[in-house]
């Protein structure tokens, strides 16, 4: 079964290093493998000392990259989406010259980036697939688009038939879906159930893992927790973490003892706050990495035995359960701090706002007729108590 890593964390920490060091081992190991940078600011060129474009390009054995290009990507594979979105658009008041003129709406760039990775996935042409992404902020706000934008497009547009076919997960688990005709549907359905159909890929805890690269300072360790927090509350699968830039014990510099003991600080740190997950350190060597040398000394050094393409933990998603007064939902959502949590209900969903993010998870049927009766943060968990509506 084809696997994804995707590889995120603070800008400058060592993504696309780490990322390039995956898909190096995992060539040799003869899978066939893509490194797809859906980083803007790529520096896959920069690292393999060759041009990578925005075609695969093959550059060692069973190895292949890729650097997305959205505008490339929108006049060659999405025309049809996006015209989907500039009907959206401009049935919600844009101006279609607008965009006609080749200016984007904020996400855009994002959302074909994303739907590309689907596309990559169902070509079945690699076993694995790594994910080198942009700095923390981006890369969550790429995260939540899919969810966003269905959204947005079930309250504005009349998908609502579809969805209730797609969406519902119980059916969908159970039954074999069948979706209306692809050539009945119009674009906006079409790219609706791509973005369904995205999500359940990116949230399949069997086929895709997100990787946070980290550093252990202070400013680094603070963003890391926030981005382990909002990656859950999106219910992504985080089971992996690298501890890049680690000094070697050995140093015998006056220069460096402090660094040092910041850095043994924050390793505790770390470990404290991922507990329960895997953590690879990675040494700080003596000069930048480029070039296939230096990512195969990650390979020999850090990686090889470690089994780092296996899902390392199963931690569940969303779980609801049933209580003697209704029922709770469990969500798994690290270092998130009560008073940083607002929740409310809003007709069928569950609005979760943290900080800058929220999420709305729709409930599943079998809740359309409770409501929320109280909401606790049990061991990293947050329980949410739903009992039945009075009539
Ligand atoms: N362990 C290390 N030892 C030495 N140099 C390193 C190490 N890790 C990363 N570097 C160097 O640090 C720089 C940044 O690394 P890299 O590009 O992998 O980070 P990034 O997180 O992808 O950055 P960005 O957020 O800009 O995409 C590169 O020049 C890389 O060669
Ligand atoms: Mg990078």
């Amino acid at each position: 079964m084809t696997r994804i890593l995707i590889f995120t964390g603070k800008g400058g920490v060592g993504k696309t290093s780490a990322a390039a060091a995956h898909a190096r081992l995992s060539a040799r190991e003869g899978k066939r493998t893509l490194l797809y940078s859906s980083d803007m600011a790529h520096n896959l060129s920069d690292l393999f000392e060759q041009k990578i474009g925005r075609e695969e390009t093959n550059i060692a054995e069973n190895l292949y990259a890729l650097e997305a290009d959205p505008d490339y990507m929108m006049e060659h594979d999405y025309a049809d989406m996006m015209r989907a979105v500039v009907n959206m658009l401009s049935s919600s008041g844009t101006d279609a010259d607008v965009l006609d003129n080749g200016l984007k709406f904020p996400g855009m760039d994002e959302l074909f980036s994303l739907l590309k990775i689907l596309d990559l996935y169902e070509s079945q042409k690699y076993e694995r697939i790594i994910i080198d992404c942009a700095p923390t902020g981006e890369t969550l706000a790429l995260l939540k688009f899919p969810e966003l934008l269905c959204w947005y497009m079930e309250k504005f547009f009349p998908v609502g038939k579809i969805a209730m076919r797609v969406l519902s997960p119980v059916s969908k688990k159970l039954f074999k879906v069948e979706l209306p005709d692809k050539s009945a549907m119009t674009d906006i359905e079409r790219l609706y159930v791509r973005l369904i159909e995205l999500q359940e890929l990116l949230k399949d805890r069997t086929i895709v893992s997100v990787r946070i690269v980290t550093m252990p300072e202070k400013m680094v360790v603070e963003e890391t927790k926030r981005n382990y927090m909002y990656l859950n509350l999106y219910g992504y699968h985080v089971d992996g973490v690298y501890i890049n830039r680690m000094l070697p014990l050995s140093l015998h510099n006056p220069f460096f003892t402090q660094w040092m003991e910041i850095q043994k600080k924050y390793r505790e740190e770390l470990a404290l706050i991922f507990h329960g997950i895997p953590q690879l350190e990675i040494p700080w060597y003596e000069r930048d990495l480029c070039g296939m040398d230096s990512l195969d000394r990650i390979c020999d050094e850090v990686l090889s035995g470690q089994e780092v393409f296996q899902v390392r933990v199963h931690q569940a998603g969303e779980v609801y359960e049933k209580t003697d007064t209704g029922y709770t939902m469990r969500l798994f959502i690290p270092c998130l701090k009560k008073e940083e949590l607002d929740l409310y209900q809003s007709g069928t969903d569950i609005i979760l706002k943290a900080g800058n993010f929220k999420r709305n998870i729709a409930l599943p049927n079998i809740l359309r007729d409770y409501e929320i009766t109280g909401a606790k943060i049990n061991d990293q968990n947050l329980e949410i108590s739903f009992a039945k509506k009075e009539r």
